[in-house]
């Protein structure tokens, strides 16, 4: 009876294990045919009741099958745990012959792009970088560069007011001033890209805010061949060789003589064009040698020491150099525009 009893558990333990399908499942059979309140464990418990004659022989055959279902419930476990991972696997399948996503590259502002072009062809000239604040004084924006507080041409550098002395530049030429007062008298041969302001209603040529290079070079015996010299070879490299130059007599209150620099127009190479009205040549910078009175402010013995110096405008020369039409389009961060200048990935 007992013997039937063991044979029919073992019988209906390899049914239910193998079509188990589940660790879940498998679980709950473990406890079914194993745990201690199963019917083959509760008969091992009751083993000693019986005779010995057949303890011994009935507990053999308890062992075996508690063994068997073990190597049952093993086995099936292994087949499950696998058929599990396979299933796992599949669905976590990458497609690795899926095309990758491309990275959005943005553009660098083409207002970078030439305000480093302008600096490394100066760098290469062998001019270094100086810097001087923002937020100036009336005496370096304008005193120390020979503009008295009556003169004219304050009348075109209006700018934002900190209080009666103390100003947002007009133009980066306070630097020149810093420069020379720092240098000490000795020799100077900087660049100083920066950004500038002026109480101008902004429009399609005129910002609030804007950018220049200074330029300045002072030493013995500097003269306006070198002013002239050094500005064509910036203009050819940075709008081609085949640009020519032209100095024009301007005025500029720190410079003596003050010159105005253009370039032949690239459109229609010096004929004259719409682009540059007719005469065949488009302005770019300011410049002159500087002025006996602002040597002489500075620091410097105008009998011993002349200098050049110069201004160029960032947004002009990109304006030229890209055809862009409005000098807001550098500040307005319209996308449209930037991705024009991004580099191909
Ligand atoms: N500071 C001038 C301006 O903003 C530009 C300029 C002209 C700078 C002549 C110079 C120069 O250094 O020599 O209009």
């Amino acid at each position: 009876m007992k013997n039937e009893t063991v044979i029919e558990i073992l019988e209906e333990a390899n049914t239910e294990i193998a079509s188990a399908s589940t660790s879940e499942r498998l679980q709950e059979l473990k406890i079914k045919f194993l745990a201690k309140k199963s019917v083959l464990m509760s008969l091992m418990s009751e083993l000693g009741k019986l005779p010995p004659e057949e303890r011994k022989s009935f507990g053999q055959m308890l062992n075996e099958t508690r063994t068997k279902i073990s190597a049952l419930i093993e086995q099936k476990e292994t087949e499950i745990r696998k058929q599990e991972l396979q299933k796992k696997l599949e669905r976590e399948e990458i497609d690795i012959t899926l095309p990758g996503r491309n990275a959005d590259v943005g553009g660098q502002n083409p207002f970078y792009v030439v305000k480093d072009e302008i600096t490394d062809i100066f760098l290469n000239m062998g001019f270094e970088v100086a810097d001087g604040p923002e937020v100036e004084t009336d005496l370096f924006n304008f005193e120390l560069l020979n503009i008295p507080k009556d003169h004219p041409a304050r009348d075109m550098q209006d700018t934002f007011y900190i209080s009666d002395n103390v100003l947002l530049r007009t133009h980066t030429s306070p630097v020149q001033a810093h420069t020379m007062q720092v240098a000490g008298g000795k020799p100077i041969r900087i660049i100083c890209p920066g950004k500038t302001y002026r109480r101008d209603d902004d429009d399609a040529t005129h910002s609030h805010q804007f950018a220049q290079i200074e330029g300045l070079v002072i030493d013995k015996n500097i003269n306006i061949g070198h002013l002239k010299a050094t500005l064509e070879l910036f203009a050819k490299k940075m709008f081609g060789e085949k640009r020519e130059i032209r100095l024009r007599p301007s005025y500029f209150p720190f410079t003596e003589p003050s010159v105005e620099v253009d370039i032949t127009c690239a459109n229609c190479d010096g004929k004259g064009c719409s682009m540059c009205k007719g005469t065949g040549y488009i302005e770019i910078l300011g410049g002159g040698m500087v002025h006996p009175n602002v040597l002489k402010m500075n620091g410097y013995d105008p009998e011993v020491y002349s200098g050049f110096a110069f201004g160029i405008g960032i947004e002009r020369v990109a304006i030229l150099r890209y055809g862009i039409d409005d000098i807001r389009k550098f500040y307005q961060n319209d996308v449209r525009f930037l991705h024009q200048y991004r580099k191909k990935a």
